[in-house]
Parts: structure tokens; C-alpha cells; sequence
């Protein structure tokens, strides 16, 4: 029972989806509270961001503790009852799975900064005496500055993040175990699934040799990675019906080397999010994402969205053309074979919020904006998401993208999802594994599921189209005296 083949993730990002108990922090019980309005939605599984013990310098991908639940987020007990519940609303649960790098505040990084170096303690992670006066190779981290920090006695750590993410050191059997108990604790807790966290990450090269330009990145992709891959598959695999989606940033015809029969069973890329609205480089980028998965066994993936990047409406001009580019892309997102991945609120058609300098709270300075809580019903300052003070102010002007009221307007937002992911679901068009592109007008692209008499139009030039030959089943906008309107996209049978 290969599930999530086909599957509609949605991403919960916990601590904006729903607040329980009045911190103005979204939490686990919170989610629980939401599960039916996921059901009506019509997704097929959640993705729960990090919620584990962490003094959040990174909102929880700095785990302290990876087999308990943050008191922010809950207990052990809110968690069960969540997957519990997940599961009788028909609902599957995966969760996060942070393998590179712990919390400084990690028990093992704590016994490491207190003993010496050469010591086992730090043999966990990457201590390395400096060289010339800095640090010991010229590796940068992703977010900024130096991969590495000095300790007062002459060694560095790594962290390709933030320095409170020092990075493990996966030549370490102990580091190997550990993950091995953590993934045997939440499955058996019940959980259906995993997202590993930079899966390309993880194992370094010996030596940590310095990054030379022009040369594949030392930091990243590394052999050694496969077979932690393969560690995880085999403890997914023993029970049927569990998936392992991985993070990928590698180029394209390194992908397939994750894919493997016993590596991941799917993996996710940024290719969408990097790409401007036109039909030209949307289409070579759906070309890629099935070139990158051929001949391995799985699905192509896709997301138009995540608590890492600016939203779609926003990337896509803002205002009701970025909206409107939005739900144009969704349903082509939909309409493809393969998993989709959605993130809160991109459902609602939700920008991404200037926020002012003193208010952001994310180690880049550049995520919050797309991380502000959902705004479910009422007004300011909670909108249904808290009785409290929100941790990032939900903007006034949110009052019109209400779930409560889009969830009565058969024209908004999340009433275009909610249709598509019922037809999605129940229409016998969507099936087979490729598709098939036919000609379109100039700015526009249209393809059809292979096998099957579903299309999907979109119009990305600036006039209106006619539509290819077909029943209309959906549109993202309303249709002009029966011409698809620029920035539309239409399924049709
Ligand atoms: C990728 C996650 O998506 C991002 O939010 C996080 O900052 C880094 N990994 C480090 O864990």
C-alpha cells in the first residue's frame, strides 16, 4: 500500500497552525482541534515540522531532545492523541526527522563543550583544532558567516546552520544508534512516516577538505549519506504502509541516486519555488522533476510552498494577480501525477507579511514572513488562531482571508482547493504516472494525463485563450465569454 505515490501532504508548521492553550504559540493540541477542517479540505497526510525538545534558535530544527515533545508544543500524551485522532479522520501522520545536526542545548553538545579536545564526547561532532589563527577549512554555512565557531580552548565545531546547530559526526556509531532509537520510538508511537531534514546532508568528507570553486560542494552530498538512507528505509520498510520523503538540494542527475530501491521513497526538491510564473519555465521544470525520477521507483514530487521561502502570491507580484497566479498554479500542481506537498495557508491564498526588523525572530531574518499564524475566524490580534498575543502579529487586513468565511464562499481560495483535491480524489481522470504536452498558445502550456482524457490548461501570457476541447471540471478564475483569462489555469475532461 504505496500511499503517499499519490498523496497530498499537507505541512503543519506547528507553531502557526493553531495555539491551545493562550502562549500565543501554536501546539500539538491545537492541531488536534483542526483536524477536522483537514479532512474538509481533503488532504491525505500531514507533515508535523519539528516539535521536539529545543531552545528554538531555529523554531525546533535545533533538537535537544529528539524523542520528547517541547513543553511549547505539548507532552507525549497531546502527541498520541493527536496521531490517534489523525488516523480516524483518515489522515496519515509523518513527522520530522532533524539527522544533521543536534541543539548546542543537546545533551551530548553540552558534554562535549565541557570536556577536552580529543575527547569522546566530542568525537560525536565535528571539533577540529583551527588553522593560521581561523577556522579549520573555509567552508560557509547556509545561512551566513563561517560554518565554524571557536571554543576558548583553540578548537572549532561545525555548523553548516546556525552555530547553536552544531553538526553530528556520522563516522560515529553512537550518532548512527542514536537515530536508529529515534525513528523506532515515534514508529512505534504510530506514525506513518518521516521527512528528513537536509538528506543530503549528514556524512562529510574525510579531512573536511577546503571548498574549491568550480568543484562539487564538500559540504553536501556526500557517498556516506546513502547509507544512513538505507538505515532509515530498512527500519521504515518493517512495517508496511510507512514512507521516508526526503529534503533534497542536489543537482538533478545526482536525485535518482536517492531513490534507490532501499533509499528514500520520495524526494522532495525546491525546483518550483525558484521558478518565475511563465509557461516556459514551468514546464521545463516539471520536465526536469520527471527527469530527475526516471527509472527509479518513485513518484515525482511537488510544492509550490514552504516555511523557507517567500509565498507564492508574493513571489508571483503580490496583490490579486500574485493571487491569482497562485491558484492558477495550484491546480497545475494538483493536476500532476505524483506527491504533492502543500504548506498551511497556501490553501488560503496567504502573502507573505513585511514584518517589521523588531518582531522577527528567524536566525536568516528572511523566513518569518512566510511563518505567520493561520487566521481562522474573527479579528485582531488572535483570528481563532490564539486567545493570547500571536508570536508574529497576524496582519489586520487578514480579516478577508478568513477561513471561517472562505470556507462559505464557493469562490475563494480555499473553496478552489477544496474542489480540486475532492476531484483529485474521485475523478477517474487522475491517473497514470506521466503526462503528455500538446500544443498551446504562445505563454500558455497544456498536458493531459497520460492514459486518460484529463487536461490541464494554464495561461500565463497576458491575453485571454480559448480553452483546448473538453468539459470544463475546474477553473482557478472565472472564465472570460468562454476564454481562459491570463493568469488562469482550467482542468477540463
Ligand atoms: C531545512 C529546514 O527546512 C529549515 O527550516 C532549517 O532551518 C534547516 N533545514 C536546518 O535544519
Amino acid at each position: 500500500m504505496q500511499w503517499w505515490r499519490d498523496a497530498v501532504v499537507y505541512q503543519v508548521y506547528v507553531r502557526s497552525f493553531t495555539d491551545s492553550d493562550g502562549d500565543g504559540i501554536g501546539d500539538l493540541t491545537g492541531v488536534r482541534a483542526r483536524l477536522g477542517y483537514l479532512e474538509l479540505l481533503g488532504v491525505d497526510a500531514l507533515w508535523l515540522t519539528p516539535f521536539y525538545t529545543s531552545p528554538m534558535a531555529d523554531h525546533g530544527y535545533d533538537v535537544a531532545d529528539p524523542r520528547a515533545v517541547d513543553p511549547v508544543f505539548g507532552d507525549l500524551e497531546a502527541f498520541d492523541a493527536l496521531v490517534t485522532d489523525a488516523h480516524a479522520h483518515g489522515l496519515k501522520v509523518t513527522i520530522d526527522l532533524v539527522g544533521n545536526h543536534t541543539s548546542a542545548d543537546h545533551e551530548w553538545f553540552r558534554a562535549a563543550r565541557d570536556s577536552a579536545p580529543g575527547s569522546p564526547e566530542r568525537a560525536r561532532y565535528h571539533f577540529r583544532p583551527g588553522r593560521d589563527d581561523g577556522p579549520p577549512n573555509n567552508w560557509q554555512s547556509v545561512f551566513g558567516g563561517p560554518a565554524w565557531t571557536a571554543m576558548p580552548d583553540g578548537d572549532w565545531y561545525l555548523h553548516l546552520f546556525s552555530p547553536e546547530q552544531p553538526d553530528l559526526n556520522w563516522t560515529n556509531p553512537e550518532v548512527w544508534a542514536d537515530l536508529e532509537k529515534t525513528v523506532r520510538f515515534w514508529l512505534d508511537r504510530g506514525v506513518d512516516g518521516f521527512r528528513i531534514d537536509v538528506a543530503h546532508g549528514m556524512s562529510k568528507p574525510d579531512g573536511l577538505p577546503d571548498a574549491v570553486p568550480g568543484e562539487p560542494d564538500p559540504r553536501f552530498d556526500h557517498e556516506g549519506v546513502h547509507d544512513v538512507h538505507r538505515m532509515l528505509r530498512a527500519l521504515v520498510d518493517h512495517t508496511a504502509g510507512r514512507m521516508v520523503a526526503g529534503q533534497l538540494c542536489v543537482p538533478d542527475e545526482r536525485f535518482a541516486r536517492y531513490l534507490r530501491p532501499d533509499e528514500l521513497h520520495v524526494g522532495l526538491t525546491h525546483r518550483l519555488l525558484d521558478v518565475p510564473f511563465s509557461a516556459e519555465a514551468v514546464r521545463a521544470a516539471i520536465e526536469d522533476a520527471f527527469a530527475a525520477v526516471a527509472g527509479t521507483r518513485s513518484p515525482p514530487s511537488w510544492t509550490l510552498s514552504n516555511h523557507d521561502v517567500p509565498r507564492p502570491v508574493t513571489r508571483y507580484g503580490g496583490g490579486p494577480v500574485g493571487l491569482a497566479r497562485a491558484r492558477a498554479m495550484a491546480l497545475v500542481l494538483l493536476g500532476l501525477p505524483g506527491t504533492v506537498y502543500l504548506y498551511n495557508g497556501e490553501e488560503l491564498g496567504l502573502p507573505d507579511v513585511d514584518l517589521p526588523a523588531e518582531v522577527r525572530q528567524d536566525p536568516t531574518g528572511h523566513r518569518d514572513g512566510c511563518r505567520v499564524p493561520i487566521p481562522w475566524e474573527g479579528g485582531p490580534p488572535g483570528f481563532g488562531f490564539t486567545t493570547g498575543e500571536p508570536w508574529l502579529p497576524i496582519p489586520d487586513e487578514w480579516a478577508d482571508r478568513l477561513v471561517a468565511d472562505q470556507l462559505e464562499d464557493t469562490t475563494s481560495t480555499l473553496s478552489v482547493y477544496r474542489r480540486a483535491l475532492e476531484l483529485r480524489s474521485s475523478h477517474p481522470g487522475f491517473t497514470g504516472d506521466e503526462v503528455e504536452w500538446f500544443g498551446a498558445p504562445e505563454g500558455c502550456f497544456a498536458f493531459r494525463r497520460a492514459g486518460s482524457t484529463l487536461v490541464c490548461a494554464l495561461n500565463a501570457s497576458a491575453e485571454p485563450v480559448p480553452l483546448p476541447p473538453g468539459d470544463v471540471l475546474l477553473t482557478s478564475s472565472p472564465l472570460h465569454g468562454g476564454l481562459l483569462p491570463p493568469d488562469a489555469a482550467a482542468w477540463l475532461a
